[in-house]
């Protein structure tokens, strides 16, 4: 063993499958940047909300957008952890973001939660659809997505009772 090699493995985590290091970079990439582009977004709804409805979620709209800051953070900190550097930066969100835009109008309280629902529910579904494939690289990984997904899918729960859905 080198003393390069030494120095690394003691920097760095072992991987289930150490060829896939970039490639868990890549993937803990991509879902950074869209739940950064769901926290920005969120705030800009928490300002364009109307209606009868529209101090309670303007409220619970804050309560989200910390919890996607809170998850970016875990999911850049993953990254960084593997020996990948996070991109967080507005020109990186504004050009790999795979969440829909908003436009800058108000936006009247039911259709804000509906709005905001569907977007949750793409990004989880896309985190969900590459949980297997990221797990036979590393399941430490894997488990860091599991958790994102686990809070967007408690999310689009407590928007979809708003709009009046059972459960
Ligand atoms: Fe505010």
């Amino acid at each position: 063993m080198t003393m390069d090699s030494v120095a690394n493995s003691v920097q760095l985590p072992p991987l289930d499958n150490p060829n896939e290091r970039a490639a868990i970079g890549a993937e803990l990439q991509v879902v950074l940047v869209d739940l950064i582009d769901l926290s920005l977004i969120g705030k800009q709804l928490h300002w364009s909300v109307i209606g009868a409805a529209a101090h309670g979620v303007h409220l619970f709209l804050d309560e989200l957008v910390d919890q996607w800051r809170e998850l970016a953070d875990v999911v850049a900190e993953r990254a960084v952890t593997l020996g990948f550097i996070p991109d967080g930066r507005s020109s990186m969100v504004a050009t790999g973001s795979r969440v829909e835009p908003v436009v800058v109008q108000s936006v009247a309280d039911h259709a804000v939660v509906w709005e905001l629902g569907r977007r949750v529910a793409a990004v989880a579904e896309r985190v969900r659809a590459r949980l297997v494939s990221v797990g036979g690289a590393d399941l430490v990984t894997q488990d860091v997505l599991i958790r994102v997904v686990e809070m967007l899918e408690k999310q689009q729960w407590l928007l979809r009772v708003q709009l009046g859905e059972k459960a």
